[in-house]
């Protein structure tokens, strides 16, 4: 069977940690989407992995995929691997043929068009891993893919029909000066050599075969996404999204694994308690922002409570995995919550950082929104009214500061009642129940209610 793990919000809602909670019972974990751009953390006992590439199945020992829906920077990919063998780990990822590759002027062009877009407060707030430009080129059937680093002529053909362009895009519309990135002689030679390494490691496969083959095998496969619903292309909140699609169907598309597979199996939406942000847009439960970091959206909010924003950032450890960049904190977004339910279709949620609320007097939702008058209980479709909800919230008791570690080995009941009571109220709204609670970032810091797998 298989389990699809999804960022109900706007990504970091603890979803490697959750991947390595039910990840024992998989065989194969596989990401389906996105690239370097996130960042998964796995705390084992001491140890704490950040990965950006390698799943995070890797920290059990599992086979890594990654899909055609994926974006790979062989650098980032190769250096994480061997740092990961560095601390005793041993991981096996695979990649599929059809997933786009990352190159360096891509990552240049992702940061002169966040540039450019600052001079009218319109900058995304990316990763600058150049995400945005690789997908435009998959899309522009411009792109190169991992299965042409296996043929070098193909690599130098279509390095020399598109780097020309790019080279042009820099240098005449953006008026920058261009270097090493944009030559295609020094392209050619350090990508021929990542392929050389794929084909030597063995690494490449064409997913759809060899995730079918092991699914009907009745081996259990887990989809890790990266980011979040509301950071999708489609379903997030355009323009302030990344450019794929983290959402459950991104699974099947991004995999090669049919949507009745996907859909036959679960799907465990990921909720962080509270709402954390990285990058521009709205934020309509915002409690506090990071100055400067909402063009455009600064009166939502920034400033009205920064100094509990700040709290939580601190409790939490709130800054960014990939970049270091304090992440904006805001009240749990249920009509956000609604709009995530729906277009994922959860079996199962995981609600995580419970703990990181403890010992507020009071906690607060966004229950439902006004905009022009009228109730909304789901987000609007587009951004510019979603930056104009205002929240309407309900307030709930605070619950005290517990030992979480016994919490997590005694389960449910023994989670502080009004903790329970905002916990039952999330599961009511979306309709869904609770299969996990995070009480901390280790693995054992958890409350199972349920496993997927059994
Ligand atoms: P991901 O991108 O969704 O995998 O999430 P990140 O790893 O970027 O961010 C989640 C952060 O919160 C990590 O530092 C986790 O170790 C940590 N974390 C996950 N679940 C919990 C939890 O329940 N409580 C606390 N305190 N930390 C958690
Ligand atoms: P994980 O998987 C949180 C955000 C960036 C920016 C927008 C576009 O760790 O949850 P991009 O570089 O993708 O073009 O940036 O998306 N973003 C994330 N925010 N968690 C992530 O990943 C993110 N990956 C991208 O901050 O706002
Ligand atoms: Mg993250």
């Amino acid at each position: 069977m298989t389990v699809t793990i999804v960022g109900s919000q706007l990504g970091d809602e603890g979803k490697g940690g959750v991947v390595d909670l039910y990840g024992d019972a998989a065989d194969v974990v596989v990401r389906y989407q996105g690239g370097d751009n996130a960042g998964h953390t796995v705390v084992e006992g001491d140890e704490e992995y950040k990965l950006s590439l390698v799943p995070s199945g890797a920290v059990r020992d599992k086979v890594g995929v990654l899909g055609n829906g994926c974006v790979v920077n062989p650098e980032t990919l190769f250096d994480e691997m061997d740092a990961l063998r560095e601390r005793g780990l041993d991981p096996d990822v695979r990649l599929a043929r059809r997933a786009h590759v990352i190159f360096p002027y891509h990552r240049a062009l992702d940061g002169i068009e966040e540039e450019a877009k600052s001079d009218s407060d319109a900058e995304v707030g990316t990763t600058g891993r150049g995400i945005g430009p690789t997908y435009e080129d998959k899309v522009g059937r411009r792109g190169v893919r991992v299965g042409d680093l296996l043929d070098p002529d193909v690599l130098r053909e279509k390095l020399e029909y598109v780097v020309p362009q790019k080279r042009a895009l820099a240098e005449e519309v953006y008026g920058v000066e261009t270097g090493e990135e944009f030559n295609v002689d020094a392209l050619y030679e350090q990508y021929r050599e990542y392929g050389e390494r794929l084909a030597a490691e063995d690494m490449t496969v064409d997913a759809g075969d060899f995730l079918g083959d092991r699914i009907d095998a009745g081996k259990n496969v887990m989809f890790e996404g990266a980011q979040g619903t509301v950071i999708d292309i489609d379903h997030g909140n355009y323009p302030y999204v990344t450019s794929s699609n983290p959402t459950a169907g991104g699974a099947a598309t991004g995999t090669g694994v049919s949507p009745g597979v996907v859909g036959g199996g679960e799907v465990i939406g990921i909720v962080k308690a509270y709402l954390t942000r990285v990058g521009s847009g709205p934020l309509p439960t915002e409690l506090g922002g990071v100055a400067g970091d909402t063009p455009g959206y600064d009166e939502q909010g920034e400033g009205e409570n920064e100094e509990l924003a700040e709290y939580i950032r601190e409790k939490g450890g709130e800054y960014g995995t990939v970049t270091g960049r304090p992440r904006r904190v805001g009240w749990l977004d249920v009509p956000m919550l609604r709009h995530a339910a729906r277009t994922n279709g959860f079996t199962g949620l995981a609600i995580n950082h419970v703990d990181v609320l403890a010992g507020l007097d009071e906690v607060k939702v966004g229950h439902s929104y006004d905009l022009d008058g009228e109730e909304l209980f789901t987000m609007p479709a587009t951004t510019e009214r979603w930056g104009r909800c205002e929240p309407n919230f309900r307030s709930f008791d605070g619950w005290e500061d517990v030992d979480w570690d016994v919490v997590a080995e005694q389960g449910y009941d023994a989670i502080p009642a009004n903790a329970r009571r905002y916990l039952d109220y999330v599961s009511e709204q979306i309709d869904t129940d609770i299969y996990a609670v995070g009480v901390g970032p280790g693995r054992e810091q958890t409350v199972v209610l349920d496993d997927p797998f059994e």
